[in-house]
């Protein structure tokens, strides 16, 4: 755990969200199972997996799918933590931080309602905590195009 806080339940709830999402991922090509998991200021949670394609270079990310479905479903803000889980057996153990691109698409979304959402950057090892402004400084966002 990063910074040595305590994780609170709703963070456990979330990061076990993640790892459930993990389980519907489509990944036969890497064989690398990714789940995402967005926790909103009304407290819902909003998972994403992630989608590979015979085309491997068209993969989507889990926290992109996440994204795509929250929009989806209207939402434009209130993002207040995003548990990325990827697989225990890779990596070893580390923390999973999620890919530039990934970090571009979450920050359009926390943007939008003006937050900067903690991440929780899985691994077996420990859990790192980090805000998306610390994964992705100087970042090009909507208000830029106002
Ligand atoms: N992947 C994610 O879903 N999220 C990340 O942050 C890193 C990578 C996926 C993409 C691909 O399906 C697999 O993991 C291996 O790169």
């Amino acid at each position: 755990m990063g910074g040595g806080e305590a994780m609170t339940k709703s963070d456990e709830q979330l990061i076990a969200a993640a790892r459930e999402a993990a389980e519907r991922s489509y990944s036969p090509y890497s064989g690398y199972a990714v789940g995402a998991a967005m926790r909103f200021a009304d407290g819902s949670v909003v998972t994403g997996t992630n989608v590979e394609n015979a085309s491997y270079g068209l993969a989507l990310c889990a926290e992109t799918v996440a994204v795509g479905r929250a929009m989806a479903e209207g939402r434009r803000g209130g993002l207040e933590a995003v548990a990325v889980v990827g697989p225990s057996d890779k990596g070893g153990g580390e923390p999973i931080t999620p890919c530039g691109r990934c970090r571009q698409v979450l920050n359009e979304l926390a943007q939008l309602g003006n937050t900067d959402p903690e991440i929780l950057c899985v691994g077996t090892v420990r859990v790192e905590r980090v805000r998306l402004s610390v994964l992705l400084p100087h970042a090009f966002g909507p208000a830029a195009l106002d």
